[in-house]
């Protein structure tokens, strides 16, 4: 039974409290709000709408994306009531630890960095994409041996080495920096909706669903989504196959609103103020996501989208290069500030892993200087600055959203099992109509995952073996719960040599 120990609440939320890492409790509903928009925000809308429609749902890529908002809805009403029950550090991590044992708490922190560290190289490259148009717009020509597709995406790992020295040098600055940035992509996506109504050709809408047949897209077993080969179906594209396979790519687009649970212990008021910022960030952008889709479909017809750079070159197609400019300028602060965020997010799930010592507590330290988990910092930037720009990973999306989508599965699982095993504790925000809709929830994000390509499941199942094998092999064993005992509680062990040190203000180990 060890596997599925759990770790108590009161534990948790124990540690928050202690002194030495309390941390600021500044951030207001709306400061969440603007950060669930920061991380949502980027390459899903700006690239990815194009290669959806022009390879998968055509037209009907509005519905695909609402079909995705649908699942993430569900999914963030039961993110909304764990994190105002649980309001700590960690997301979805910390929650299943308390509730569905170890062994799926390392599922899902695995599943988390996959999502987050794969999804800042994926981002990564899609900035890159955007830089050299802008470049290219403004009259400079980059360097072809080195630009985004060559063997070595020089923009793209400089882009994760700027981040890198940032978040390592603090997140105080970068949190304005967010601020600055979400106003201008957001003028940027309305710029996009406001002009592009003009430009609509209403005959580009038609045929509205396209009719199903084989594209390149789903040409061999590979690339056919699951659930078709599941099913013995020929693989197609188009249709209604289609457009649920186009929700399952353009799902990558909302996916964020769940790194908002990562901020709770820097909430004023978590219980109230977290589900606001989840769900209403996630409708924000739900909004915005449907009125671009229809307004980029309808200025240009699917098959001749392109799908690297859909919003600037729909603009280009009906004569307003200048417009292509400003979305280019948009796109590259934008997506910097999606990038930082997962990269962000990432420290703090591997962090969180070394407080309960599933990972090498050591690996956790903070700078006295800085306040940030420098070493992993460093670590996990030259590995994602390297994939980034080495790899071609920059159409991976349906990697990420596998990850995401499973530790989504888990999380709404999770929701009526610590009902039922602690009914007494407090929990402002419920999510109505429990145990129905969190399993609703969970079965809705499976079936998006069935509908991702075999390729994407044999890649996801080959990093799920790497995280069980380093699971059984170490964290098992030196996990805290596992040497200290159920006892352990965090305050009673800072300072615990075999942790390098105790615990500071940002829930990172610190050396004395
Ligand atoms: N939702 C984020 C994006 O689209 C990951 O870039």
């Amino acid at each position: 039974m060890s596997l599925f120990r759990t770790k108590s609440i009161e534990a948790s939320i124990a540690e928050t409290t202690e002194e030495e890492y309390l941390l600021k409790k500044n951030l207001t509903a709306l400061d969440l709000t603007v950060f669930g928009i920061g991380v949502i925000i980027g390459a899903g809308i700006f690239t990815l709408t194009g290669r959806a429609a022009a390879n998968y749902a055509g037209p009907a890529i509005v519905i695909s994306f609402a079909v995705a908002a649908l699942a993430c809805g569900l999914a963030a009403l039961c993110y909304a009531e764990f994190a105002s029950t649980v309001p700590v550090s960690g997301s979805a991590y910390t929650f299943s630890y308390a509730t569905l044992g170890e062994i799926v708490a390392w599922i899902i922190g695995w599943d988390l960095l996959l999502e987050m560290m794969l999804g800042a190289s994926v981002v990564a490259q899609g900035w890159s994409q955007y830089f050299v148009t802008f470049l290219k717009h403004i009259g400079i020509t980059f360097p072809e041996s080195v630009a985004p597709g060559a063997t070595f995406d020089l923009a793209a790992f400089l882009l994760i080495m700027v981040i890198t020295a940032l978040i390592a040098y603090g997140i105080k600055e970068s949190m304005r920096v967010n601020l600055v940035f979400v106003a201008i992509k957001l003028f940027i996506v309305m710029f996009v909706i406001v002009m592009g109504l003009r430009f609509i050709n209403t005959a580009n809408y038609s045929p509205f669903i396209p009719p199903a047949h084989a594209t390149e897209a789903t040409s061999g077993t590979l690339k056919a989504p699951l659930v078709q080969l599941l099913f013995g179906l020929n693989p197609t594209t188009y249709g209604w196959g289609g457009i649920l396979a186009g929700a399952s790519l353009v799902f990558f687009a909302y996916i964020g609103f769940d790194v908002v649970a990562t901020t709770a212990e820097e909430a004023r008021n978590p219980q109230r103020d977290l589900p606001i910022g989840i769900i209403g960030s996630l409708i924000i952008c739900t909004i915005l996501y449907i009125a671009v889709s229809l307004v980029i479909t309808g200025m240009v017809h699917y098959d001749q989208i392109n799908p690297k750079a859909a919003l600037a070159s729909a603009f280009e197609s009906v004569g307003q290069s200048w417009a292509a400019t400003l979305i280019s300028a948009g796109a590259v602060a934008g997506l910097f500030t999606v990038v930082m965020t997962l990269m962000i997010g990432s420290t703090r799930v591997i962090f969180a892993m070394c407080r309960d010592w599933l990972l090498p507590a050591s690996w956790g330290k903070t700078s006295p200087r800085t306040g940030t988990p420098v070493r992993i910092t460093l670590a996990l930037g030259l590995i994602v600055a390297l994939v980034a720009s080495l790899t071609p990973i920059g159409e991976l999306e349906e990697m990420v959203n596998i990850g995401t989508l499973s530790a989504f599965v888990l999380v709404c699982c999770a929701v009526p099992v610590l009902r039922k095993r602690r009914p007494d504790l407090e929990r402002s925000f419920k999510v109505p109509g429990s145990p129905v809709l969190p399993y609703l929830a969970a079965i809705t994000s499976f079936y998006l995952m069935l509908n991702l390509p075999l390729e994407t499941w044999i890649r996801f199942l080959v990093w799920m073996a790497i995280g069980f094998v380093i699971y059984f092999a170490y964290s098992r064993k030196h996990s805290r719960l596992h040497v200290m005992g159920e006892a352990a509680t965090p305050s009673e062990h800072i300072g615990n040599p075999a942790v390098g040190g105790r615990y500071d203000a940002h829930g990172s180990t610190r050396q004395d």
